[in-house]
């Protein structure tokens, strides 16, 4: 059964990197605890995580391995045209064509990715297949579409008429102004750690609505959107890319856990690295979750409103990740 739990933050006084930003103070969140080592865990962003979680989840329950269990899990969001910011039914570009970023990592260091890839609904698989069976770790455009129809992939039409009514819609004026927690950055990112303590991590999206035309987000750049390190835990991202590109935000954190902060720590300090280098961020959202080879969790987001999934123990929540900024 799923539960949501409202996490109460408590206003703590400005830490330094908030003192020295002007800002008086922050929430803190209070963080699920650490998993019992060698209990598989699952985390994904945003509700959508849920039903992708499900999926992960029957692999790792099942004594399976976390890299199948994260592929698996966000196919779901990839084939479900009502997760308008992922695969089949993601908004297109100004030009109205779909185009989709993803990557993959394993707890081996190695990793797949492809990006800015039209036709093909599960990038994700791609992007397995780019890390198994090419020299490289990523593809791009007609090389990744030309790549995955020799692995057998099916060109299909990825503009759904809901999409494209709305991308119409979007044309009458035709601005491009990010709106924050609607679906437009709502990438799905998953990190799963398995019964052998294997941490695996996958990232997927159909980028920025209405971007222009060739533009690649942080989802399939390994270190931005995503990274795993099987000696450390695992981070990943999603909103507005090109934020997250800047501060390579998913290295970052697992480096910062590596020097021993804790996944919360961790993910807030990547927060504050965008808001010190960025005059607007307010008009951005960012949310970052991680997780460390203890199980511990953590997450944090510019705007309220960025939520992510939990699965341990067979029970899923849905969390509402503490955020810099409060609500309006
Ligand atoms: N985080 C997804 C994107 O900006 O493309």
């Amino acid at each position: 059964m799923i539960a949501r739990r409202q996490f109460i933050f408590q206003s703590l006084t400005a830490g330094a990197g908030l003192g020295l930003l002007g800002l008086s103070s922050c929430s803190r969140a209070k963080v699920p605890s650490p998993t019992v080592k060698g209990e598989p865990t699952v985390i994904s962003t945003w509700r959508h995580g849920l039903d992708a979680n499900g999926a992960a989840w029957r692999i790792l329950s099942d004594g399976g391995y976390s890299l199948d269990a994260v592929e698996a899990g966000v196919r779901v969001s990839e084939a479900d045209p009502e997760v308008m910011s992922v695969g089949y039914g993601g908004h297109p570009d100004r030009d109205g064509r779909v185009s989709l970023d993803a990557c993959i990592m394993d707890e081996k260091g190695r990793a797949g990715s492809v990006c800015f890839l039209e036709h093909i609904k599960h990038p994700i698989s791609v992007a397995r297949l780019v890390m198994e069976k090419t020299p490289h770790v990523m593809l791009a455009g007609a090389g990744a579409l030309e790549f995955a129809l020799a692995q057998g992939f099916e060109k299909e039409n990825l503009l759904t008429e809901k999409a494209r009514e709305q991308w119409e819609e979007w044309l009458n004026n035709a601005e491009y102004k990010p709106v924050i927690n609607i679906e437009n950055h709502d990438t799905i990112s998953m990190i799963a750690i398995d019964a052998e303590g294997r941490i695996s991590g996958a990232c997927t999206t159909s980028g920025a609505a209405y971007k222009m035309h060739g533009r690649v987000g942080d989802s399939p750049i390994i270190g931005a959107g995503l990274y795993c390190d099987d000696e450390v835990g695992g981070a990943a991202a999603t909103g507005q890319g090109e934020l997250v590109m800047r501060t390579l935000g998913s290295f970052l954190i697992v480096e910062l856990m590596r020097n021993g902060m804790s996944p919360q720590e961790a993910c807030e300090e990547a927060v504050m690295r965008i808001v010190k280098k960025t005059p607007d961020y307010k008009d951005f959202q960012i949310g970052y979750i991680a997780i460390n080879k203890s199980g511990a969790v953590g997450a944090y987001c510019l705007h309220p409103g960025f939520d992510y999934a939990l699965t341990r123990r067979g029970n899923t929540e849905l969390i509402d990740a503490p955020s810099l900024l409060q609500g309006s």
